[in-house]
């Protein structure tokens, strides 16, 4: 019986011997400790054939078999797992002098930039957005603009026409007689876009974006447009920064005119950006002209109003330095990555 004890042990002892994974020890360890099927078990199970008088000492020596094998099996698994958990670790060992792989983060493009500062500065003056469509009715461009079919200001505006009645619009003014035939006075929108004319230049493409304003309430005048763009300015531009009005011509207002901001670059004194003149021209303006209100059904003698338009682009190249306005639609990375702000 000592014999077949020892040979038992000796027998686990060499399977256990070649094993080198912990999963593999426990199929062994099932093989011998297994409660219904372990060959420790069954020796258990043995002694119902033995005389009663041997049955004492066997039960003991096969309880010191079992106590060994549960002892061995534990320590080989925990010998094992140490192994596994250092093979691991090493695996997923990460040299941390390593240099990072780079993080290149987006940004936003500087003509959305440009669009959100002054979508930013007009809401915090009572402005809501509106947007209108790109493909426009002859109508809504110009006719309601006060600029009729043979009217020499469709000259101002190389046109594409989608069909006799359809164009791409040319400017975001359109929206405001799609504003005004829908709301009644106080009206104060903001309408962004993007505008189509037939130009392409340096500082001129086919496809540009405008921001619209339009304000029209009892009492409205020149002086309040220009309380407002200069909050404009010295938003975008810096404290201290003037504007300017000068006269001009659009057919959609009376009295029209062209806007200057004193020079942020030279401060006025006269530099390569605004030409030694001091101001930079930024945007057109006016009046709302009263056959404009008339034509949406506006009382002109009760109501009037006024009216901007600024090119997005313009802004963006005098606020960032922007030579060419084609740099903002090459999508070249290494410019636009500078604008990360
Ligand atoms: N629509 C004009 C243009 O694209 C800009 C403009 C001038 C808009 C005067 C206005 C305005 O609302 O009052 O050249």
């Amino acid at each position: 019986m000592e014999e077949l004890i020892r040979e038992m042990r000796q027998k686990i002892e060499a399977a256990a011997a070649s094993v080198t994974d912990s999963k593999e020890m426990y199929q062994i360890r099932k093989q011998y400790l297994d409660n219904k099927s372990g060959k420790i078990s069954a020796l258990m199970k043995n002694m119902r054939d033995l005389p009663p008088e041997k049955r004492p000492a066997f039960g003991k020596v096969v309880n010191e078999l079992k106590t060994w094998a549960l002892d061995f099996f534990t320590s080989q698994d925990s010998r094992l797992k140490a192994a596994e958990l250092a093979a691991k670790n090493a695996s997923e060992t990460i040299d941390v002098t390593m240099p990072a792989s780079a993080f290149r983060k987006g940004a936003l493009h500087p003509n959305t930039l440009i669009a959100n500062e002054l979508i930013d500065i007009f809401a915090g003056m009572g402005f809501t957005i509106f947007e209108g469509p790109e493909i426009e009715n002859d109508y809504y461009n110009f006719t309601a603009l006060n600029t009729p079919k043979d009217h020499p200001a469709r000259d101002m505006q190389d046109t594409f026409y989608v069909s006799p009645e359809l164009l791409l619009r040319t400017q975001t003014s359109a929206g405001q007689i799609r504003v005004m035939e829908n709301a009644k006075p106080p009206i104060k929108i903001l309408s962004p876009g993007k505008v189509f004319r037939s130009d392409d230049d340096a500082t001129h493409s086919p496809m540009f974006s405008q921001m619209e304003g339009l304000v029209v309430d009892k009492g409205i005048t020149l002086c309040d447009l220009q309380g407002m763009l200069d909050v404009f300015a010295r938003n975008v531009f810096g404290e201290g920064v003037k504007t300017r009005l000068r006269p001009s011509y659009f057919p959609f207002t009376e009295p029209s005119v062209e806007v200057d901001v004193s020079c942020f670059e030279c401060g006025g004194c006269g530099c390569r950006l605004c030409k030694d003149t001091g101001w930079i021209e930024v945007l057109g303006a006016g009046m709302v002209n009263k056959k404009v209100l008339e034509n949406c059904g506006i009382d002109s003698d009760e109501y009037t109003g006024f009216a901007f338009g600024m090119g997005i682009e313009r802004i963006a190249m005098l606020k960032y330095g922007v030579p060419n306005i084609k740099m903002l639609f090459e999508s070249d990375v290494r410019i636009l990555s500078q604008f990360n702000e």
